[in-house]
């Protein structure tokens, strides 16, 4: 376990300001027999006020989480691949075009569903994903990769085998890695002069603005913003060169980070800090109007479950997120509201979701026995999921949505 009483970019003393209560590993999907042996931690978010990070208190080990049978495969969802085909393409026609032999580093690189592209555009690449299996799958796949957590040390060697990188990307990794200073002195050292690291993460503008609260759990230690960011940058001298909001996950935030000094600075970076600072994101008043607003969501969602199963209709979880793990375990819902989550993901079907102990089943179930309601979990995909349940809607099916707000669709 990972407990930080001092915030983990500035070492400022912090406090929670709310807790979830004892939560599970989010991707922990678990058989029966392993039960007794579940492993909790209490989740608890802070904020710095002096360097601006939003981050949890406590983090399970990161084996724990990132090991041989981590159950996400970046590539199952059709809408995050073309996600990274238009990412791909833009890195490359942005950074490395004017580059002869250019090296291109990606933390987190799961399944290849990123590097593929520049291993097809026959770019010199690594990829650097501790969780084996989903590693395989990209080896397998013709991507170089190996199976490591990224961190200084590991910046070091890399180094010497591969030189300075021209790019360094990450998705949705860095707001993972707790010793986010490791991890910025690596990069720092590994880019070349003019080198750029681009990554996103969940923004937190999104999730204060849309109480997704889900976005909060094990993995997630750090919530980001311009602002955080730019305070980490400064430890390293590097800086935060422009910004590009992004939709996937419910809302995310691209970084460009350059070193100091090496590129111009967009405006969007000085557009971004003034919003921020309107918004609020300073203030510890934001978060705690935040944490009433998660209670709000957790209580009217608890109500219109009971009432649903009052009237003896039947309610299936879509999509076994790692996002559902918070929701479920924070607001008490159990076997007795929900009879199963449906989830096209083969790891997670046959097993119970983590805390919760909610059947995790295969679509199949779901699509030909379709319920009354299906609980959108998976709200960050809605759009690839509404375009094809139209026959569930038709068939008088109807949606639970908690995001924004919880409400039948
Ligand atoms: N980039 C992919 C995968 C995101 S899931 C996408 O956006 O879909 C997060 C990934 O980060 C996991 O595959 C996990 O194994 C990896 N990861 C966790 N800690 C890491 C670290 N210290 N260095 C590199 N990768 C890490
Ligand atoms: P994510 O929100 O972390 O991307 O996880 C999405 C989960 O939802 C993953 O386990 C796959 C599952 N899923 C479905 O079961 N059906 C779908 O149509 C989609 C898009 C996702
Ligand atoms: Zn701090």
């Amino acid at each position: 376990m990972d407990i930080a009483n001092n915030c983990r970019v500035c070492n400022n003393k912090i406090e929670p300001f709310m807790t979830f209560g004892n939560m599970p590993i989010a991707n922990g999907f678990l058989k029966e027999e392993a039960f007794k042996d579940e492993y909790f931690f209490e989740m608890k978010p802070s904020f710095c006020n002096k360097c601006f990070a939003f981050q949890l208190i406590e983090q399970p080990d990161a084996e724990l989480m990132f090991n041989e049978s981590y159950p996400f495969f970046s590539s199952l969802s059709k809408h995050m691949q073309t996600h990274f085909d238009n990412f791909a393409n833009s890195v490359i026609n942005r950074f490395l075009k004017s580059k002869d032999s250019p090296m291109a580093i990606e933390l987190g690189s799961n399944d290849g569903i990123m590097l593929r592209h520049f291993k097809d555009a026959e770019i010199k690449h690594l990829g650097i994903e501790p969780s084996q299996n989903v590693a395989q799958i990209a080896k397998e796949k013709g991507i170089n990769t190996i199976s490591e957590f990224f961190n200084e040390e590991l910046a070091v060697k890399v180094l010497e085998e591969y030189g300075h990188a021209d790019v360094m990307f990450a998705a949705n990794v860095m707001c993972h890695i707790p010793n986010i200073n490791s991890v910025f002195a690596g990069i720092s050292n590994l880019l070349s002069k003019d080198g750029v690291l681009i990554f996103e993460d969940p923004y937190l503008g999104d999730m204060l603005n849309k109480v997704s609260y889900d976005q909060i759990y094990d993995e997630h230690v750090y919530i980001f913003s311009a602002l955080s960011v730019i305070s980490i940058c400064e430890r390293h001298d590097l800086e935060l060169i422009d910004v590009e909001p992004q939709v996937t996950h419910g809302g995310s935030m691209r970084y460009f980070i350059g070193k100091k000094g090496s590129h111009e600075i967009s405006n969007n970076v000085s557009k971004i800090i003034m919003n921020e600072e309107k918004k609020g994101f300073k203030e510890i008043s934001t978060y705690e109007r935040f944490r009433d607003n998660c209670e709000k969501s957790k209580k009217e969602l608890l109500e219109l479950l009971t009432k649903i199963k009052d009237e003896n209709k039947r309610v299936v979880g879509y999509g076994a997120t790692s996002k559902s793990t918070t929701v479920l375990n924070y607001s008490e819902i159990g076997p007795d509201l929900i009879d199963f989550i449906s989830d096209t993901t083969p790891l997670k079907q046959n097993k119970f979701s983590p805390g919760a102990h909610i059947p995790v089943k295969s679509y199949e179930n779901f699509s030909q026995n379709p319920p009354d309601y299906a609980l959108l979990f998976a709200w960050n995909h809605k759009k690839e999921i509404f375009e094809k349940e139209t026959e569930f809607e038709k068939n008088g099916g109807k949606w639970i949505t908690f995001v924004p707000r919880v409400e039948i669709l």
